[in-house]
Formats: C-alpha cells, structure tokens, sequence
C-alpha cells in the first residue's frame, strides 16, 4: 500500500468502491483516491473547480484537542494566530473549541469579532506597528491584552487609552536573544531583530508603564519564531521569562499572564502514522515540557499563540495539470495553482508533499511541478519525484492549510482560490472563489 494512504484521518487514500475492492484488488488499487474525512476530493474539485483550498474540520477538531489535553491542569488558554488562516468560518469553529485569538492587525480583530461579537475578551494584540486607528478599535472592543513591542508604542497607547477613557491591560513583548533553528525569514527572537523589547531593559519599561494612569501592567510576552521543531529554544526562553517574572514581581507588578508565543512546527515530510503527523499528540506533550517547567510554581495563567501547528496539516491545495513539457532533459508538470495561491515554496524554499490525487500504480518521474506565473520562482516543487501524471489529473499539495490563502494574491491578475471546509461527507464552502470583477472593482 502506498505510504500516503497512511496519512492521518482527515487525508487519506479510500477506494471508491469497496465491493470492486474487494473483488478485483489490482483494479481497485487505481480506483484509490484521496479523500478529505468521507468526502472525495476529486468530486469536490468537479464541484467547487480548482486552484482549491481544502480544510478537514475534524483534523482543527483533533489537534485543538491535543494541545489542550497536553496543558490540562494547568490555567492555559489557547490564542490562535489568526495570522495563519484568517477564515471567518475557521475562527467560528475555533471559538466553539474553546480558542481565545492572537491578533496583529485590525483586519483581523475585525474577523474575530464578526466570527464572535464576544470574544474580544480573549483576545491578545501584537505586531510592532500597531496604528493610533488599530489600537482604538481594539481598547474599545476591550480586549484582553496589547502584547507592547516599543516604548513609543506604550506611550502611544497610553495616550490613546486616556483619550477614551479605557484602561488597557498590557504585556511587554520581551525579546529574549534566543536563536530559533528556522527559516532566517520567521526567526523572531535574536537582538538583530524588529520584535520585541531587549529582555535588559525590561524592568525600566515596566516602571514606565506603572506610572501611566490608564494602563494595567499584566504579563509579560514572548515569541521567538515560527516552525520550530527543536524544543530547546523555547525552554530557554521561557527560563529568562520566568526569572523576569520574578523580578518584576519583586518590584510590585502585577504579573498575571505570561504569553508564550506560538512557533510549534510541524513535519512537512511526513507521510506516515509513525511520522510526526499521527504523534502530534505526543509532540505537543513535549513541547507542553519545555514551555511548562520553567513557570512551574510561578502561578501564572499561560497564553499559547500557535497557528501552524493546528491548521497546517489541516489544509490541501487541490490544483489541475495543464500541461506536461520538457525542456531539453528537464520535464515539467504545469498546474492552473501558482506561487500567488502559495507562496511558501517560492518565499521560504518550503517542501509541501504532493500527491496524485487518484493513487497512480505508474513508475514515478522526477520533475518540477509548477504554476503559470511568469517567473521562474513560480513552483512547487523542483526535482521532485512524482507518480506519473497526466494533463487533467488532480493533485494536492498538503499541509498547506497555514499561511497558504493568507498569503495569497493577485499577482498576474489571478483570481485567488475558493476555500472548503469539510465537515464528514459535508463539504461547505467557506469563500467563494474571487471573479475578475472582484479584483476591478477597487479600481476607478
Ligand atoms: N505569535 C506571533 C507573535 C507571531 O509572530 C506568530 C507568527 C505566531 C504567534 C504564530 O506562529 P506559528 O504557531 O504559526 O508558527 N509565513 C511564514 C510564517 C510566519 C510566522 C509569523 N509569525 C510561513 O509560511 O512559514
């Protein structure tokens, strides 16, 4: 058996028909598709037509469920990064979870309150250009902490708070001079970067802000990077975090949160239940160790950022071929999705799988996947090894389901993708696929 059947539950390889299955097993191995929990990814792509951006309800159901398992008993709350995958209709099904928010524009305070009138109350705000406009709307929906990244940014806010008369409750983004074994792109926490305020000159800034009247000192921030797999770096950090805490506490504030960021990673290579994927439960646990023992008998309530690591693997791109070609020796495979639609292998040199989205028995090919777009960084996959396709033939690209249509645009004038969340056999559509109408409209 193939080892992407083996994928975990949300995508996995079914025979459409098990009788014919069962009766003729050869032919049956080519009937074998890729489904989305009970649903037919091939009949969705009929359906809804492609580029098309698919999520698995219960695979966000799962891993939600994980995390908390992995922080059970301890005063946790999850706020997820919007940032990762903003749908309004996957922010309405994280907050039936459980999810508080982590936000980093007005746009998506925005979302989260149209996805819940209410759940400003947990709702964190951080980035370290926050506008006067962004930070009004965001004292008047009463949220319930700025994650502050600059001394002018807290004077700013506390000068916006007194105007309206608010109070906000405020965390300083500490940077912690962490290195983080990632992509030099989303590496957060080192010095030489835009985030945060030095861990050394902490203390000051808290003093600073004790005396402004309408602010309310109440936890301190971190977050040192995004697809994290070595725990490490996070242990370390929440070590200097920790001894901060104590030593603001001993000068009189009042530390009640400590936000530990998000940056869990997630395996974009695995394929099978012994892979990452399937252990994520045990992964978390882990991850849940590093963060956990260095705030042990601090009685703090802990914030968790992460995006990637709950809707990541929860996402296919599902995208047609249009054309085979070679190019001297080189064989391309060119499909109607383009770095627009997923920028990740373009901008991070990312390595999504991707499959045939019918099970193939054929000899596989090595060849370059790649979009329409006129530049030559517009691919998927270069040298990539791929069962033999053909010109119509479905493929997903997986766990594309973080910072894929959130990074999407309009480059070359395209559309951007229809989204779908599946539900068992449901399959809803969550945004509908952009016109060309769309994309004149703003023009004059
Ligand atoms: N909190 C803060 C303050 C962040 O800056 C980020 C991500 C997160 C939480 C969520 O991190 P996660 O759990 O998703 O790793 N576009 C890049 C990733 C950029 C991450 C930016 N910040 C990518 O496609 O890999």
């Amino acid at each position: 058996m193939r080892k992407t059947s083996q994928r975990p539950p949300g995508f996995e390889y079914r025979s459409e028909r098990p009788l014919l299955a069962k009766s003729a097993r050869s032919r049956a191995s080519t009937l074998d598709e890729l489904f989305c929990e009970q649903t037919s990814l091939h009949r969705l792509a009929e359906r809804f037509g492609t580029p098309l951006y698919v999520y698995s309800a219960g695979i966000i159901r799962e891993r939600v469920s994980d995390f908390q398992n992995a922080f059970r008993g301890t005063d946790c709350n999850i706020c997820y990064s919007v940032k990762a995958n903003s749908n309004i209709s996957i922010l309405r099904l994280l907050v039936k979870l459980g999810c508080g928010f982590d936000v980093v524009s007005g746009g998506e305070l925005q979302r989260v309150l149209r996805a819940k009138r209410t759940a400003a109350a947990d709702v964190v705000f951080s980035g370290v250009g926050k506008t006067i406009p962004e930070i009004e709307a965001a004292l008047k929906a009463d949220i319930l902490l700025f994650n502050v990244e600059s001394a002018s940014e807290l004077e700013t806010l506390a000068t916006c708070a007194a105007r309206l008369k608010r109070r906000a409750r405020i965390a300083f983004r500490v940077n912690p001079d962490v290195p983080a074994d990632t992509h030099p792109y989303i590496s957060t926490g080192l010095h030489k970067h835009k985030f945060g305020v030095p861990i050394g000159e902490a203390r000051e800034l808290y003093a600073r802000a004790a005396s402004l009247r309408c602010l309310q000192i109440a936890g301190i921030s971190v977050h040192i990077g995004s697809q994290i797999t070595d725990f490490a770096p996070f242990g370390i950090a929440m070590e200097r975090v920790a001894e901060l805490v104590r030593q603001l506490r001993k000068d009189g504030h009042a530390i009640e949160y400590v936000d530990a960021g998000g940056g869990l990673g997630i395996d974009y290579r695995a394929h099978s239940s012994s892979d990452a994927e399937l252990n994520f439960s045990s992964v978390v646990m882990e991850y849940a160790r590093s963060i956990l023992t260095p705030l042990r008998k601090l009685d703090i309530k802990l914030l968790l950022e992460p995006g990637r690591s709950i809707i990541g693997p929860a996402g296919v791109l599902l995208t047609r071929v249009l054309y085979r070609k070679t190019n001297g020796d080189k064989k391309f495979v060119i499909v109607d999705a383009a770095m627009n639609d997923l920028i990740r292998p373009s901008l991070y040199q990312a390595e999504h799988q991707i499959v045939p989205v019918k099970a193939g028995n054929d000899d596989p090919e090595v060849l370059d996947i790649v979009g329409p777009v006129c530049e030559s960084g517009d691919f998927f996959a270069r040298g990539r090894e791929l069962p033999h396709v053909e010109e119509g033939d479905l493929l997903a690209i997986l766990d594309a389901g973080a910072y894929g249509m959130a990074l999407a645009s309009n480059y070359n004038s395209r559309p951007r993708p229809a989204e779908v969340l599946v539900n068992g056999k449901s399959a809803k559509v969550i945004r509908r696929r952009e016109t060309i109408s769309d994309l004149l409209m703003p023009e004059l």
